[in-house]
């Protein structure tokens, strides 16, 4: 558990980075047991301030001392010592630096990142007694009227987060009242703060805690405050950062047209406005208005188009991105509508689709192919690096697949003139325009476009003289091989008579600058992803040896390690391996050894800096990663598995290994990789047991890495199946590991579906020996199962999470009821199946389970009057599952449900007829 002071310290350096201070903090120690308690006892409020600027002192040692004391304070009197740090907040006679420091632990004492944190800070703000909590308030509200800049702004973030706690209990009523009061008689320092308020506790409070007078208020005052003739550029600026927030307040407004349009004109007025930052502020509110409020756009966005490509054209940098970024986020807003719909909205859609990217087009595309020219000299080195180009290429991208071949026309041109140009820029932003439209428009509409232009990209990866143009062309064709390889085509892209050269340029260009080199094996990833599945004979089969020698020469690169060289080279060494055919199984062979030597290597050198070990770390993950892919390719078909079994030992000996000289951090990549060995050695993998146990608890135990955990509950299902009941032995250790998980608070919400789904596994392998875990499984199914039953109003989110938690207790059930099939102790089964009946109806009145959740549903019903038989034959009849829910499956157009549901409805019929 964390101390709370090194939490605040933690916070504090996450969220809060203030300029220069972080390295200060950045340094926080663990605070040690033993605390010196004398010392600070009394009196800690009136050494506040001296302590506070302790905290932050460029000495260890007082560094150290004063956050003990602190947290000392803390726990001696959360009251006296929230209260200190609010009034020294308040004091206008402090520092600054104390002052700042003091808010922000305090605010850290209202909220936290992990949510069980959070609603343990809230619980304990809940419970202080009032007058301290109307005295810190106080102080607060106070503090906004500070002339020191800093201090206000601490006050206004602290304010919101008791806000967010205490408006949705209907506390502190008068807040909102008292902040509106503020906005119009004061000087302007204290508008801008009170604005700023708001706009925060928008962002902390939901639209619903909040009367609707109150919100009409918050949003009339935000809009003044916008107002141009307001003259005061601070209050200018914090009124439109709290629109932006407000926004989500403003349902009721952006209904009425005459409110809506007066909101609409103060934005569109503020994105003109001398200040840069109320510009960028004003456009980020027009982005936010173009997915929240899309259906209202369409009056506004003539005019919307004249601002925003003024800003591209002319304004600085932040705001022309915020521009562009209105019409990508239109374009995603009708991607979305036009997949959901398919144009077709006679329906019951909520939303239709007003085409606004087809009607702009022809400004909207000459637009974006300009800021194409506007590149950075070195962007190809810096990785995240994002600017006008980038963000112009990535709209582009978004144009092309909301309106499909209608870009075509557009761009042609502008590539076809400037891609033999002189000056790089034109020629790089010709290439990136054309790789940009790449998907959307139709195959037939590029393909012959393709046809023509590929050998200009070969011979422009070899030859262009400058690095952006390389770069981009092989980005180009990896786009032309992921969206138009055409294998299964009648006129393919790629034909026996280009395949050779086409290889031969990516293969040369992987030994060029390793942005290029990177490019170049993304592209051959997509062009070996098009041979999946093939047939037997692949293309590349006369290629696969010098593909894989060229990627191996990648990997060792002096440079590969830098960027992200290494990493695309061994995942192009994988889709490699992974889509080739029986034809090159001998090849793949052969490279086991070799990377088994590699990974072999990385265990030798001992004594790294940390620096070193992570980079160990991270190669370890990729060549296991490599393993498990050339294990699943192997040990897929009978004669490659049986030779590739000589290496089984030696490979898993390593992968120990791995485990062992890491033994805190474990390696998910090993874990995954072995669970594939498993699978492919079935029985045979039972003889590593009793070695590899311990690292799979290991796993199991480590749920504050939460993947590992899920990863290693993954690899107990493989190995279920591989080992069927000699898995035994070793359940008791499983199943009370997962037990565990499953009633620790801190285990992440994720890992909860795979956990249950195992004991499905678990029980499918061990069958009626799972009996006695029946108790404790059984109840934790039951309460999962009524929580997950029961979603109404959940957002998207939470529904697509109780979907995979429902999925995962269906397997449970499944499981459990196949592996006692048969069993003469199926009757222990008995009691249970009111519950999963009345589970299976849950879900389905609850009419928001997926495809998947419905099969693995209907098939649990199926399961119960297979394994219970006449046992539940009137339960099932009674049940509104066996009737309207399998009804519905069985007319499912989905072929899964419809098979599951067929099964189903023969094993109902014989449970009743028995
Ligand atoms: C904590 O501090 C408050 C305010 O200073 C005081 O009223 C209260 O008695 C103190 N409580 C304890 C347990 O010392
Ligand atoms: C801004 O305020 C002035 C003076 O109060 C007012 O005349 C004007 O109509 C306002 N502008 C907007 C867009 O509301
Ligand atoms: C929002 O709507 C309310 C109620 O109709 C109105 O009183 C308020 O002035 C509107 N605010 C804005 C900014 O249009
Ligand atoms: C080629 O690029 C230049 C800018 O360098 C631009 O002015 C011109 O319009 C482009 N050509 C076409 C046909 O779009």
């Amino acid at each position: 558990m964390f101390s709370l002071l090194f939490f605040f310290f933690y916070l504090f350096r996450l969220h809060l980075l203030i300029p220069g201070q972080n390295d200060l903090l950045n340094a926080a120690m663990p605070l040690s047991d033993h605390l010196t308690f004398n010392v600070f006892r009394y009196n800690m409020a009136m050494e506040v301030t001296q302590v506070l600027l302790n905290a932050q002192s460029i000495d260890g040692n007082v560094r150290k001392h004063a956050e003990e004391s602190l947290k000392q304070f803390q726990e001696q009197n959360l009251s006296s010592f929230l209260l200190s740090l609010s009034s020294e907040l308040a004091n206008d006679e402090k520092s600054v630096d104390s002052r700042k420091l003091g808010g922000l632990i305090l605010k850290n004492a209202l909220d936290a990142k992990e949510q069980h944190r959070k609603l343990e800070l809230v619980q304990r703000w809940l419970s202080l007694a009032n007058n301290v909590k109307s005295q810190i308030k106080a102080c607060l509200l106070k503090t906004l009227s500070s002339p020191v800049a800093d201090a206000r702004s601490t006050a206004s973030q602290v304010i919101a987060k008791i806000a967010g706690i205490e408006l949705p209990h209907k506390q502190w009523p008068e807040l909102i009242g008292s902040l509106l009061s503020n906005i119009h008689q004061l000087p302007g320092h204290v508008r801008q703060a009170t604005l700023e308020t708001l706009g925060y506790l928008c962002e902390e409070v939901s639209s619903d805690v909040v009367d609707q007078d109150q919100v009409n208020k918050i949003l009339t005052a935000v809009v003044q405050g916008m107002n141009a003739s307001e003259g005061n550029n601070d209050v200018r600026l914090a009124a439109t950062r709290a629109l932006y927030n407000a926004l989500g307040f403003a349902q009721a407004n952006f209904t009425n047209d005459m409110e809506r349009d007066y909101i609409m004109r103060v934005i569109c007025e503020a994105t003109l406005c001398p200040e840069v930052k109320i510009r960028q502020a004003a456009f980020e509110c027009l982005v936010s208005i173009s997915s929240s409020y899309y259906e209202k756009l369409a009056p506004y966005i003539q005019d919307i188009f004249s601002i925003t490509a003024k800003a591209v054209r002319e304004d600085e940098e932040p705001v022309a991105l915020q521009a562009i970024e209105f019409w990508s986020s239109i374009c995603d807003e009708e991607i979305d509508i036009l997949e959901e719909y398919g144009g077709d909205f006679t329906g019951d859609s909520d939303i239709p689709c007003f085409y606004f990217i087809k009607q702009a087009l022809p400004a909207l595309v000459p637009m974006l192919l300009e800021t194409l020219l506007k590149q950075e000299e070195d962007q190809d080195q810096d990785e995240g690096a994002w600017n006008i180009a980038m963000a112009g290429g990535t709209c582009l991208g978004l144009v092309a697949r909301t309106v499909g071949d209608d870009i075509v026309p557009l761009v042609m041109p502008f590539i076809e003139e400037n891609i033999t140009k002189p000056d790089w820029r034109q020629r790089e932003a010709a290439t990136y325009a054309f790789g940009s439209i790449l998907e959307g428009p139709s195959p037939d509409k590029l393909i012959p476009i393709v046809n023509v232009a590929l050998n200009f990209m070969l011979s422009a990866l070899t030859k262009d003289p400058n690095n952006h143009v390389k770069d981009t062309t092989a980005w180009t064709l990896g786009r032309i091989f992921e969206f138009l390889h055409g294998s299964t085509m009648d006129a393919p892209i790629i034909t026996q008579a280009n395949c050779q050269q086409i290889i031969t340029v990516l293969l040369q260009s992987m030994k060029d600058a390793s942005n290029v080199a990177e490019k170049a094996c993304g592209a051959l990833y997509f062009l070996a992803q098009g041979y999946e599945e093939v047939g037997p004979s692949s293309p590349l089969t006369p290629y696969f040896q010098e593909i894989v020698q060229a990627l191996l020469t990648v990997t060792h690169r002096e440079d590969a390690g830098e960027s992200r060289l290494r990493t695309a080279a061994y995942e192009t060494l994988n889709e490699v391996v992974r889509c080739s055919t029986d034809e090159t199984a001998p090849m793949v062979l052969q490279l086991v050894p070799v990377i088994m030597m590699e990974l072999h290597n990385t265990l030798e050198g001992q004594k790294l800096s940390s620096d070193e070990r992570e980079k160990q770390s991270e190669l370890q993950g990729l060549l296991c990663g490599c393993l498990q892919v050339i294990i699943q390719k192997l040990g897929s078909s009978e004669p490659t598995k049986y030779v590739f079994m000589q290496y089984a030992d030696q490979i898993m000996g390593l992968f120990l290994r791995i485990f062992a000289c890491r033994s805190a951090a474990m390696h998910e990549e090993a874990m995954l990789a072995i669970g594939s060995l498993a699978y492919a050695m079935g029985l045979d993998f039972a003889k590593y047991m009793l070695e590899f146990y311990k690292y799979l608890e290991m796993g199991l135990q480590n749920f504050e890495e939460y993947q590992v955990c899920a990863v290693t509950v993954g690899v107990v299902g493989d190995i279920c199946r591989a080992l069927e009941d000699k898995i035994l032995p070793y359940c008791d250790g499983i199943m009370t590991q997962l037990l565990k998980d499953l009633s620790s608070s801190q285990l992440h919400r994720s890992v909860k579906p795979p956990i249950f789904s195992c004991f499905g596994d678990i029980a499918l392998a061990i069958g009626e020996n799972f009996e006695k875990y029946l108790m404790y499984a059984m109840p934790m199914l039951q309460s999962a199962a009524d929580l997950s039953a029961h979603t109404a109003g959940a957002d998207d989110e939470m529904t697509e999470y109780a979907n995979s938690l429902r999925n995962g207790i269906l397997e449970a059930y499944s499981g459990i009821l196949q592996g006692f099939k048969n069993s003469p102790k199926t009757q222990l089964l008995i009691p249970y199946a009111p519950h999963i009946l009345q589970f299976l109806d849950s879900i389905y009145m609850e009419k928001d389970m997926d495809d998947v959740v419905m099969k693995t549903a209907i098939g649990v019903l199926g399961d119960l009057a297979d394994t219970l038989g006449s046992n539940a034959g009137s339960l099932i009849q009674q049940s509104l599952s066996s009737k309207d829910f399998l009804n519905e499956c069985l007319s499912s157009e989905d072929h899964m449900i419809k098979e599951s549901a067929e099964w189903a409805k023969l094993a109902i019929s014989r449970a009743i007829s028995v």
